[in-house]
């Protein structure tokens, strides 16, 4: 056990980094944690109050900018969760912003962890997943919505979701392709300068504190608007809301980056595919019933048979390598993250209700 005693979380007020750093907190007191965000995205400014309540200290700053993570104190782990994560990012506009941060971002990250010798714990995606691939997958469509017709179609796929192993030649969204970029030049780093660096290859994470929005965080918009009122719209792949995710608890995810990070050497070098799993994987139109018996409301769910640029019909993840390797499983349902989620958004509603309009 080599346990990190200063602890920087790049794009620490968001979703992902401000559950991270008060995990960090709560479990591993003696450690300090920074954080280091622009507030880019819209909410993570609500997460500043109960950051600085736990002990943990904020840095507004930005990643883009060279130097941006050189005075932030000393660390001896980097948690790189800065990112424009929008599948959709750069379709209506510039992709800059998007390159710039989650690329050169990284790319800073990876200078402040050679600068100090520190670890680097990179949060990366199954957008690396070439849609391209993922859209010709033999879909069936049953009660549930999308289903594989074939056990095995391919390499790296099966019943049990996506591995590791799944080809990579293909187009992925801007998105996808700056982290598969991070994760090039991560493995480069740390052949050249021994940089220890594990990459997370996340499916969809959910749970309190996420600011959705209608191009990412769908579990929270979609229990928002039935707390919140207003309407849905199940949108592509004919707009019946048949598209499938894995769904991972942000607690979960937690509780995976504590073991790994406080056992670092074990993973160091490796690149894991982390999510829900096939247990935890539900259609948008069951996650529609469950949010209605969960906050006890029915909302007017619209249908828009476009499919929007670079969407997936389906992703399950295939989790079995780090199952193994960490000893770990996600414990919370699709229903404990939705009723997590309800929760926190009941007590919270009079703050936070105008960020999911
Ligand atoms: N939420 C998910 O379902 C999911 C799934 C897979 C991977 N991820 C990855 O997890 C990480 C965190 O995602 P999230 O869901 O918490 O998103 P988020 O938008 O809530 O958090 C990202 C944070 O980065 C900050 N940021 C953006 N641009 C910045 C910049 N230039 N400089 C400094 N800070 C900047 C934002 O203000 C925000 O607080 C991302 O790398 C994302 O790719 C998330």
């Amino acid at each position: 056990m080599d346990e990190p005693t200063h602890i920087l979380i790049t794009g620490g007020a968001g979703f992902v980094g401000s559950s991270l750093a008060l995990a960090f907190r709560t479990e591993r007191s003696h450690a300090t944690v920074t954080v280091v965000d622009n507030l880019h995205r819209r909410g993570s400014e609500k997460n500043l109050e109960r950051l600085t309540d736990a002990g943990v200290r904020f840095v507004k700053g930005d990643v883009r900018r060279r130097g941006a993570l050189v005075n932030v104190g000393p660390c001896d782990l980097i948690v790189d969760c800065a990112a424009e994560p929008s599948a959709l990012a750069g379709v209506d506009g510039s992709p800059r912003y998007a390159i710039d941060t989650n690329l050169v971002g990284t790319v800073n990250a990876l200078e402040a962890a050679r600068d100090r010798g520190a670890r680097l714990l990179f949060v990366s995606t199954s957008r690396v997943y070439p849609y391209t691939r993922l859209r010709v997958l033999p879909l069936e469509t049953g009660p549930c919505g999308f289903y594989l017709g074939t056990p095995a179609p391919c390499r790296g796929c099966s019943n049990s979701g996506i591995n590791e192993e799944f080809p990579l030649n293909g187009a992925r969204t801007l998105y996808g392709a700056t982290k598969l970029c991070s994760e090039l030049l991560i493995r480069e780093y740390a052949e050249m300068y021994g940089i220890d660096a594990v990459v997370l290859r996340c499916g969809l994470i959910a749970g309190p504190w996420q600011f959705g929005r209608t191009d990412q965080g769908v579990v929270a918009l979609w229990v928002a608007r039935h707390l919140f009122g207003d309407g849905l719209t199940t949108i592509g792949f004919g707009g019946r809301g048949d598209q499938v995710r894995d769904v991972l608890h942000i607690a979960d995810l937690a509780h995976l980056v504590l073991k790994i990070t406080a056992d670092f050497g074990v993973f160091a070098g490796e690149t894991f595919n982390v999510g829900g799993g096939a247990d935890n994987a539900v259609s948008l139109r069951t996650l529609t019933e469950i949010c209605r018996d969960v906050t006890g409301r029915t909302i007017p769910v619209g249908s828009d048979p476009r499919t929007r640029p670079g969407d997936i019909p389906w992703y399950v993840t295939d989790a079995r390598r780090i199952h193994a390797a960490a000893d770990w499983r996600p414990r919370r349902s699709v229903r404990d993250t939705v009723v997590d989620v309800a929760s926190w958004m009941h007590r919270r509603r009079d703050r936070i209700e105008r960020l999911f309009s």
